[in-house]
């Protein structure tokens, strides 16, 4: 695991927006996971900014969703898909044939998944997956526990999860069920980019950094991945001193 100490979020998206240009320049027709959220928006900002400026290009790059309410119209805005149409797919003109989605109006949930995984699979794998980490350690919706080959499938989301992502539901309750790329996905990635972003991920970023491979802390399996790169703010770092 390479950990690395942005000094604030503005220089960690434009670090993290560097090494995306450079899997881009190399492959052009990448296949990136992508994760919704607070912590990558400054990415996906400064990547449609260098899309403006001609230093990335866009045209062949493709994009997999990472996860997904459960019961929602195929086109709700409150979907993390209307999310990251809106923050990424829009910004940087990736068209319908170049996204992996999960489809969820399909009545059964668990053959969307099997649909997902054969999709990526069919892709040639992920070249890079884009991530958050959850205050539970959560990657995806792979909340604690998660076993390193825990497949896409559907979950129930934590109630923890559901209290931070409340704010983008007002006036509406969280849908409590949703998909998930699997812990199996996340760790077959080429490459897997976590981005950790302020003060309140301090303590969680600690334990990740500090645990073995645990599946109640599923981020944890990234120490078994081979090229993970942990991308943290200076307020996201930790400050404790080591345990004895
Ligand atoms: C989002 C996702 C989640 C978030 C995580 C951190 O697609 O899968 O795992 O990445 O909960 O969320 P933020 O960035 O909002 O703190």
């Amino acid at each position: 695991m390479d950990v690395r100490i942005a000094e604030d979020a503005e220089t960690l998206a434009r670090e993290a927006a560097a090494i995306v240009a450079g899997l881009v320049a190399q492959r052009p027709d990448a296949l990136i996971l992508a994760a919704t959220g607070e912590t990558p928006i400054g990415l996906y900002r400064e990547l449609a900014r260098l899309r403006e400026r001609g230093v990335l290009g866009t045209s062949r790059l493709r994009v997999a969703q990472l996860d997904e309410y459960l019961g929602l119209e195929e086109d709700d805005p409150r979907s993390l898909f209307g999310w990251m149409h809106r923050a990424l797919l829009a910004p940087l003109e990736i068209d319908a044939g170049r996204i992996i989605r999960f489809t969820t109006g399909h009545p059964n949930a668990e053959l969307v998944a099997g649909m997902y995984d054969r999709q990526v699979d069919a892709a040639g794998g992920i070249d890079l997956a884009i991530l958050g980490l959850g205050l539970n350690g959560h990657l995806g919706f792979n909340e604690p526990p998660s076993r390193a080959d825990a497949p896409t499938r559907t979950v129930s989301l934590d109630p923890g999860t559901l209290a931070s992502n409340a704010t983008y539901w007002p006036n509406a309750v969280v849908p409590e069920r949703a998909v998930t790329a699997g812990m199996s996905v996340i760790l077959s990635a080429r490459r897997v980019l976590l981005l950790v972003s302020g003060s309140r991920k301090a303590k969680i970023l600690d334990r990740l950094l500090r645990s073995a491979p645990d599946p109640e802390l599923p981020a944890s399996h990234l120490h078994d991945h081979p090229d993970t790169i942990v991308l943290a703010d200076r307020d996201a770092r930790p400050k404790g001193p080591p345990d004895a």
